[in-house]
C-alpha cells in the first residue's frame, strides 16, 4: 500500500519535481544543452548530406551524360508497338486494326509539316543521306539551343497517313506499315557498315554512303516464300547521318528522329509469320538479352475470316 503511494508520488515528481525544478528528471538548463547538442548534431549531418550531393552535381554536366557506356548501342523500336511482339487483325473487321492505325496517327503527329514551320528551330537537311551535322561542342553553353533537322511525314510515302488511300497505313489492304526509329542517344554517331552485307535468303544488302541500312526478313526458314516484298520509305531507305549527333533534351528540344516506314506488301494471310528487322552498322551491336538492341522481332497474323 505504502509502496504504491510512494510510487505514485515518484511518478508525479518525475514529471515535475518542484523541489529541484526538474522536468522529466532534468533541469531547464540541462534540457537546453541537450536541445542545443542535437540541433548542432543534426545540422552537421544535414550539412554533410547537402554538401556531398552538391559536390556530386558539380561533377555532372547539364548537357553530357557522365556515364553513357551502358546505353549505347541504340535500341530499334517500332510503332505500332505490339503486345507480345504480335500484330494480329482481321481484314474484314476494321475494329481489329483501329488500335494500330490510331497509334501510328498519334506517333506521326509531331512529324506534321505544320509543326516544323518555324525556321528558327528547324533546318531543312534535305531528303537524301548526307554526313553528320555538327552543331558545335556539346559543352559549349553559349551556343544555346541547336536547330533540328526537319523530317517530313510525306517522305514516308504509302505509310505517311496523308491522303485518302493511305489513311489506314495499309492495314485495310493487308499491306501493313510499321514505323521504325533508332532510340535517341546523346552524342552518338552511328557508323554505316564497312562492306556490303550478306543476308540469309535475301542475297546482298548494298550499303550506301551516309545511311544506316535497315532490313527485315523471315525469322523461320519455312516462311521464306510467305513474306513477299517489303518496301522501305524514308530518307535513303534507312537512317541518314545528317540527323546525328543528338545534343540532348536541353540543347535539342525540337529534335526529330529520322524514321523508316516498313511496308509488308504481300504477307501471306491466315498464317502466323515471324519477322525480324535489323539495322546494320559498325557500332551497332545485338544482344541476346535485349531483344530491341539494334533489331526487333514481330509476329504478323492477318486473317480474312
Ligand atoms: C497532321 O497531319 C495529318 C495528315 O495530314 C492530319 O490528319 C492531322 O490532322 C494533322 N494533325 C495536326 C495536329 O495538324
Ligand atoms: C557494295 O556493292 C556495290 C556493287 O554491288 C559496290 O558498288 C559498292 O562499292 C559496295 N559497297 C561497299 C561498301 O563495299
Ligand atoms: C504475292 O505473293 C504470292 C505468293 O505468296 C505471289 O503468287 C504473288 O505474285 C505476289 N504478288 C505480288 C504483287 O508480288
Amino acid at each position: 500500500m505504502s509502496a504504491n503511494k510512494e510510487g505514485d508520488g515518484g511518478w508525479k515528481s518525475f514529471l515535475w519535481n518542484s523541489e529541484r525544478k526538474e522536468f522529466l528528471g532534468r533541469t531547464g538548463s540541462s534540457w537546453f544543452k541537450i536541445f542545443l547538442f542535437y540541433l548542432i548534431f543534426y545540422g552537421c549531418l544535414a550539412g554533410i548530406f547537402i554538401g556531398t550531393i552538391q559536390a556530386m552535381l558539380l561533377t555532372l554536366s547539364n548537357y553530357k551524360p557522365t556515364y553513357q557506356d551502358r546505353v549505347a548501342p541504340p535500341g530499334l523500336s517500332h510503332t505500332p508497338r505490339s503486345e507480345k511482339f504480335e500484330i494480329s487483325y482481321n481484314l474484314k473487321d476494321p475494329g481489329t486494326y483501329l488500335k494500330y492505325t490510331e497509334s501510328i496517327n498519334a506517333f506521326l503527329e509531331k512529324y506534321n509539316e505544320t509543326k516544323q514551320a518555324d525556321m528558327s528551330k528547324y533546318e531543312d537537311c534535305k531528303d537524301f543521306p548526307q554526313s553528320y551535322k555538327d552543331r558545335g561542342n556539346l559543352e559549349d553553353e553559349t551556343a544555346g539551343e541547336r536547330k533540328a533537322c526537319t523530317f517530313k511525314r510525306s517522305w514516308l510515302g504509302a505509310c505517311s497517313g496523308i491522303g485518302e488511300n493511305d489513311k489506314n497505313y495499309g492495314f485495310k489492304d493487308g499491306k501493313p506499315c510499321l514505323i521504325a526509329k533508332l532510340n535517341r542517344i546523346v552524342n552518338f554517331r552511328p557508323r554505316p557498315p564497312n562492306s556490303n552485307i550478306t543476308i540469309r535468303d535475301s542475297g546482298v544488302l548494298r550499303v550506301l554512303p551516309n545511311v544506316i541500312p535497315i532490313h527485315c526478313q523471315n525469322k523461320r526458314e519455312e516462311d521464306a516464300s510467305k513474306i513477299g516484298e517489303i518496301k522501305y520509305f524514308g530518307v535513303g531507305s534507312g537512317f541518314p547521318l545528317q540527323y546525328y549527333p543528338y545534343y540532348g533534351k536541353l540543347l535539342h528540344p525540337n529534335y526529330l528522329q529520322p524514321l523508316v516506314a516498313i511496308q509488308f506488301t504481300n504477307l501471306t494471310i491466315n498464317e502466323e509469320l515471324r519477322l525480324e528487322c535489323k539495322v546494320y552498322g559498325e557500332n551497332i551491336h545485338y544482344s541476346e538479352k535485349d531483344r530491341y538492341q539494334g533489331r526487333f522481332d514481330v509476329k504478323f497474323t492477318i486473317s480474312d475470316s
